[in-house]
């Protein structure tokens, strides 16, 4: 099992299964967000629901497991590739593919981190951790806290510009995802790419259609 961590191969292989773990949490969580375009009552009984379970906190473990494994293998294979001068790229070393996005993965990685930070501090503390340790003031409606930010056009911009980075990292990290795990043959290749602009595109649109509908549409009750 060594490989996984002492050679190139194996660290790109954990980058990859993690990047496309996070993948199917973003999946699942946008297709929830959107769930407020329809009806924000519903998006309510299933924040309720989820709350501070101990399904919900095992699964919140999992995925905090995710991130750290993806990012600590960015860090690795960043410095890895600083080493190398370039000679051996993340999952590039069949390619000669040098967009500014393949350079800037570990810059758009760590704009999505901030973004996340700021996430977690604005909305999974005040309810799921508020919750878990008993705090008077934590907050079981989803729509309770995420109405009021993207009624400030402030947040509306910082979500969107964050929702860019976050497309410019899948654009690239899927495809090399699946590049690295095997996928590899010149005729899938050019494919693989225009699958990852549309699976990128989807998942992204499906975020942004949130802060964009309740900034402009969603009317507050009286
Ligand atoms: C329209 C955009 C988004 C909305 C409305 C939204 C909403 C929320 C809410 C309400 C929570 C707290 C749920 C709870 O703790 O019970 C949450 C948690 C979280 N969000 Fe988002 N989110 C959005 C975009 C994103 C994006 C783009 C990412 C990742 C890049 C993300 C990652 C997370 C993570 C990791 C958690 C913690 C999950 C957990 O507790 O298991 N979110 N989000």
């Amino acid at each position: 099992m060594s490989w996984l961590i002492n050679s190139s191969i194996g660290r790109k292989f954990i980058m990859s299964i993690s990047g496309l773990f996070l993948i199917l949490f973003l999946i699942f969580h946008m297709l929830m967000n959107l769930v407020m375009v329809f009806s924000m009552d519903a998006y309510d009984m299933i924040s309720e629901f989820l709350g501070a379970n101990w399904y919900a906190i095992a699964g919140t473990l999992v995925l905090a497991a995710g991130f750290i494994v993806h990012i600590l293998y960015a860090s690795l294979l960043t410095l890895q590739n600083q080493k190398a001068r370039g000679n051996d790229k993340y999952a590039m070393s069949n390619t000669k593919d040098a967009s500014w996005t393949s350079k800037n993965m570990y810059v758009l990685g760590f704009t999505v981190l901030a973004f996340l930070a700021l996430h977690m501090i604005q909305l999974w503390y005040n309810m799921q951790f508020k919750e878990l340790i008993g705090a008077p003031d934590a907050i079981s409606k989803g729509s309770e806290l995420v109405v009021p930010l993207f009624k400030n056009i402030y947040y509306v911009i910082i979500y969107l510009v964050a929702f860019a980075a976050l497309w410019l990292h899948l654009t690239h990290g899927f495809w090399s995802a699946l590049h690295s795990v095997g996928w590899n043959n010149t005729i899938w290749m050019k494919r693989l790419q225009n699958l990852s602009y549309v699976v990128a595109s989807i998942i992204v649109a499906g975020y942004a259609v949130v802060p964009i509908y309740i900034y402009f549409f969603y009317q507050l009750p009286i």
